[in-house]
């Protein structure tokens, strides 16, 4: 996509990933997505605020070509995760005068990861401003969104937030602008989920300090820019808050439908009960969905049939994901079934111990379901029908 000024001396100079479909080997991106570079032109100087991914760099150089960029002075470095860094090295050889502007803890960080030479870095702290005269940027500190060093720049004059990470959203959409905001919601919901949750209690803090900016415009370093902020924002204050939902969220994998059965028996219970219920088969599932699930639920309640003598590899890699997004879950509860013994519900119980919960009455059967057994899944989402009443 071409560079596309936002405001008058204000461009976007990022790149558009249509085809990538996975991130840190990890997260799926159905809808691809963007690594939103943005060009600052002051009366005397100009910035750079982040790059892109290594793999785009040259889009990159070919948009600051376009906007004929034959001097840069800064290239503020917001995080140096390598989407946002990876062409820093490239944009210093071209503009051998421009310095890096970052704070003290990724300047280390660049150092040691993209080799870039200390002489190249300008640090500055929580507060400062840099003028680029007509134009003033102030950096914000907010560590953990979503590494410990970073920062959001701020352009004083035009009230626009350069958020780095922080509000993004995995998609890749030739409008830069929001246009449809039910649309962004998903998205940026399904990033807040998967990348921002374990931070839940910074995010609440950072909120916090940017009610004291008048923000017009929200710039993210993925997706589209918001022009109502406080759309993403009262979005992230709900997502971010203490309260949870009335919901049930149902992790599993059957084998040979002794599982699958049990996820049955108590699905319909919790919902003949007016509990909204997610089951997740994870032979089939995209962990995107089941961590967005994460972000309201009251409740997990994870399946897993036996494996030689532990849970299954399926439900032991969510529930390690589930525990390292650390969601505002307040209850949690394991059925299974087994053939002839093992641990599996001690393997699943020992991997939660992120996860500020009550563990309610686990079910854990030999076999196929029996009529105790239906008794017992429905003690179960007795329990937590009564638990939830008092959400
Ligand atoms: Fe989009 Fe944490 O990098």
């Amino acid at each position: 996509m071409a560079v596309k000024e936002i405001k008058k001396d204000i461009y976007w100079v990022g790149v558009i990933d249509w085809d990538r479909r996975l991130f840190d080997e990890l997260i799926p991106l159905p809808e691809g997505t963007s690594y939103n570079s943005y060009l600052i032109k002051g009366k005397e100087k100009t910035a750079l605020i982040d790059t892109v991914d290594p793999t785009k760099e040259d889009v990159l150089l070919d948009n600051l070509d376009d906007l004929e960029i034959e001097q840069l002075d800064y290239l503020v470095v917001n995080h140096a995760e390598q989407d946002h860094s990876g062409a820093i090295p490239i944009i210093l050889e071209l503009y051998p005068e421009a310095k890096v502007v970052t704070n003290e803890k990724c300047k280390k960080m660049l150092i040691e990861h993209l080799l870039i030479k200390e002489d190249r870095i300008l640090t500055v702290n929580d507060g400062d401003t840099l003028s680029l005269e007509g134009k003033t940027l102030q950096f914000i500190f907010a560590p953990w969104v979503h590494w410990p060093e970073t920062m959001l720049t701020y352009l004083t004059e035009d009230k626009i937030l350069f958020s780095c990470d922080l509000f993004g959203a995995h998609l890749a959409d030739s409008n830069l602008w929001v246009d449809d905001e039910s649309k962004i919601y998903l998205s940026a919901k399904r990033y807040y989920a998967e990348i921002m949750m374990p931070f839940r209690n910074n995010i609440q803090k950072h909120l916090e300090k940017l009610r004291e900016l008048e923000i017009k415009i929200i710039a993210p370093s993925h997706g589209q820019i918001y022009p109502r902020p406080e759309f993403i924002l009262s979005a992230y204050r709900e997502w971010t808050s203490d309260q949870v939902k009335n919901e049930v969220v149902i992790p599993y994998i059957s084998m040979h439908g002794s599982v699958k059965e049990m996820v049955y028996i108590l699905t319909e219970e919790l919902i003949k009960n007016g509990i909204t219920v997610q089951p997740f088969n994870l032979a089939q599932t995209d962990i995107g969905e089941l961590a967005m699930a994460l972000v309201d639920a009251a409740t997990i309640v994870i399946a897993s049939p036996t494996v030689l003598t532990g849970a299954h590899p399926q439900i032991v890699s969510a529930v390690y994901l589930a525990n390292a997004l650390r969601p505002k879950l307040r209850y949690a509860s394991v059925i299974g079934s087994y053939g002839w013994g093992g641990k599996m519900l001690q393997d699943i119980t020992a991997m939660i111990n992120n996860l500020k919960v009550e563990i309610l009455s686990p079910v854990i059967i030999k076999g196929y379901p029996k009529e105790e057994d239906y008794d017992s899944l429905i003690r179960l989402a007795n329990e937590i029908i009564e638990k939830h009443k008092n959400l």
